[in-house]
């Protein structure tokens, strides 16, 4: 019977780029669920953009955009990456999506009605300027340990402190550099310690494996804490039911989204997202990054826990990439997104590569670029691609392109590569893809010596028949070897099937013979990897400036009819004067058809007072009159500029009428 399984990657954040690092996780994944389907099974990949939060919103601020206009683009960069890298999702949704947004608040509801979220008073720092709340990382000061300038609200990067944002020196919100207020709001916390027993058992069922269960059990024996689930507006979010200006913490509602993904999948397919999603005839599997072990292995299940979910079968983690021994590094060159490495190498040397250091432990892998080139290079052109290259020219050229029979060290050749199915088969289900690749490549090895020992390129000028006999051998070699390899390699393998005139291959065609059979023409299946086309690579990566963020931020919206309710005129200056003990600003009187107004105007080092007078400008003529340090001004003349020297009066036509209304 087949298995019906459901797996999902953590969310990427909808604020940045697809890089080299998250590729370990959608690779492991997405080999995972490639090998499923190849091994008879229905697998379902379900993911989404993580949409919410106040990173995204502050940078579409900065970008004077709307957050809706900001993830929908970085959505079309994200699935164009995970093309390029044979990423194949069933559905890759939104977290900001209807279907999301129902399930997040069901959920809430339940757990609502259940009693495990209360309501508390909580104080938080505030940026008056900004007009928001300020997350931890989008606070800035002095350590209050160390005194490091510039440090983050939550921890030291200097000394490794872990603070609150109000033990900051001097703190600055990290947008404006206003320092922030304390303002105190109530917020909705869920009350994680209610579960800690359900959590302990599921835990020791195995829901993860050893070295996360011993952390988790660290966390245990500290005591788990209440989760504060709200955040006040304005937050990119969805609106607690209920509230006004509340919404739901972004980590509220990322993890739904796996089943808002699985709903928007069986509606558009006619399934019953209940029996799937919440049925005991399917699996569930989440693949993750160690970093949100506390999110997946305790706040998640226990959501579900409380509102009558089904839980994971299992949460499978993975460790961190490090390039050449070392975090990722833009000044190095080793911040490598997906879109610059897919400009300069094949995906699928990635895929091989990350496929060859992958096991089921929660260790880092490290990217060595030089290893990279190497292991390429020698596996996967010298050894794998070049039993195809130097037999199937032989066989279309010299042969009419047709396989014979197989004798008896064929047959054994054969035998010894279908002998290991099994074993392939329990290291791919178990994530150690290490294992299988080195026993891929020791097959290839045997396969290569098997033509050293048989010699087709000599005996092909004596004994043709003799020579088909070697070549089918070869070729069902390589082709057991494509099955083995599909879940990594999908184009490559594509190619072979291409090659040799067969149907999509899968794990039930281990072990049927090709023989007496047809072949097509050779297909050129991979190309060696030269050094300068990474190095090429990593000095577009150094290059890369993370995006320039305005210094200061675009203003919330105002709509036309807010601005078409300034009345703006022309006017005529009849009198400047310089306004003593401000050397910024000019006095001037304007004549706007008939009525006089006084006007102060910071334009003092760009223009001198006889410069203006009698010329025509432009006045916001219904602008409050505004008392200053030197009188009142009563309106306001346009003019821009980023100051100083630097700013234009806007003019107009000399024939223009002092009072007429401009539009
Ligand atoms: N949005 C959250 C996940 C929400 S899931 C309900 C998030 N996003 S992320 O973009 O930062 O990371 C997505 C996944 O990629 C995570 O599982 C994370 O661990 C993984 N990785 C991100 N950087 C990584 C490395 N440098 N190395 C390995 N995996 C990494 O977390
Ligand atoms: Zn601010």
């Amino acid at each position: 019977m087949s298995r019906k399984i459901i797996v999902t990657s953590a969310l990427p954040y909808a604020n940045g780029p697809i890089h080299m690092g998250h590729l370990v996780e959608y690779m492991q994944t997405d080999i995972w669920v490639r090998f499923q389907k190849v091994n008879g099974n229905q697998c379902w990949y379900f993911c989404a953009d993580d949409t919410h939060g106040t990173p995204v919103m502050i940078s579409a601020r900065s970008e004077g955009i709307k957050p809706e206009q900001l993830i929908e683009r970085v959505y079309a960069e994200h699935t164009r990456d995970f093309k390029n890298f044979h990423i194949e999702f069933d559905n890759f949704y939104s977290t900001h999506s209807e279907e999301n947004r129902q399930l997040s608040e069901l959920i809430f509801n339940r757990l609502m009605e259940k009693g495990s979220i209360v309501q508390s008073e909580i104080e938080q720092t505030f940026c008056e300027s900004c007009k928001m709340f300020l997350p931890d990382r989008f606070i800035r000061g002095v350590c209050p340990k160390c005194k490091a300038e510039n440090q983050y609200g939550d921890s030291c990067d200097t000394c490794g402190a872990a603070y609150q944002p109000t033990d900051l020196i001097n703190p600055a919100c990290a947008t404006c550099g206003t320092k922030p207020i304390i303002k105190k709001s109530i917020h909705y916390f869920f009350r994680l310690a209610d579960y800690q027993q359900q959590l302990k058992k599921l835990i020791g069922s195995g829901y993860t494996g050893k070295s996360v269960s011993n952390k988790l059990d660290e966390w245990f024996a500290a005591g788990l804490k209440d989760w504060d689930i709200s955040r006040d507006g304005p937050y990119f979010g969805f609106k607690i039911p209920g509230e006004e200006n509340k919404f739901f913490y972004v980590w509220l509602d990322a993890p739904i989204g796996y089943m808002a993904s699985c709903k928007n999948y069986c509606d558009k397919n006619g399934l019953d997202f209940d029996k799937v999603w919440n049925g005991k005839d399917y699996e569930l599997y989440h693949f993750i990054g160690k970093d949100i072990i506390y999110f997946h292995a305790l706040f998640w299940p226990a959501m579900l826990m409380g509102s009558g979910f089904k839980i994971a079968n299992r949460l499978f983690v993975h460790g961190f990439l490090t390039v050449n021994g070392v975090k990722m590094s833009k000044s190095k060159g080793t911040f490598i997104k997906a879109e610059t490495y897919a400009k300069y190498l094949d995906p699928e040397y990635l895929r091989y590569y990350y496929a060859s250091k992958l096991t089921d432990g929660v260790g880092d892998l490290d990217l060595n670029l030089d290893d990279f080139v190497a292991k390429v290079n020698s596996d996967l052109v010298g050894n794998l691609a070049n039993l195809a290259s130097r037999s199937v020219p032989m066989l279309t050229g010299k042969l009419d392109s047709k396989l014979g029979a197989l004798d008896k060290t064929g047959r054994e050749l054969v035998n010894q590569l279908i002998g290991v199915k099994q074993q392939i088969i329990s290291d791919y289900e178990n994530l150690d893809y290490a294992s299988v690749i080195r026993q891929i490549t020791s097959l290839a090895d045997a396969a290569n010596r098997y033509v050293e020992q048989n010699q087709p390129w000599s005996t092909i000028k004596t004994d043709a028949e003799k020579t088909r006999t070697t070549l089918t051998a070869v070729l069902n070699a390589v082709k057991i070897l494509a099955v083995y390899l599909k879940p990594v390699l999908p184009v490559f393998v594509g190619k072979i099937e291409k090659i040799l005139n067969i149907a999509p291959l899968s794990f039930a065609d281990v072990g049927a013979l090709l023989e007496n059979h047809k072949i097509n023409e050779y297909i050129r299946l991979a190309e060696r990897v030269e050094k300068d086309k990474v190095n090429a690579m990593t000095e577009e990566s150094k290059n890369e400036q993370p995006q320039p963020a305005l210094e200061e931020p675009i203003e919330p919206e105002c709509t036309i009819d807010d601005f078409k309710k300034a009345d703006l005129r022309v006017a005529k200056v009849v009198k400047a004067e310089k306004v003593a003990g401000a050397d910024k600003l000019l006095r001037l009187e304007l004549d706007i058809g008939g009525i006089t107004k006084s006007v102060f105007a910071g334009i003092a080092q760009a223009y001198e007072p006889e410069q203006l007078v009698g010329r025509l400008v432009i006045c916001a003529a219904n602008l409050q009159p505004r008392k200053m340090k030197f009188g009142v001004s009563e309106g306001m003349i346009l003019a821009a500029g980023t100051g100083g020297k630097d700013i234009f009066i806007l003019g107009i036509d000399a024939g223009a009428k002092p009072g007429q209304r401009i539009h």
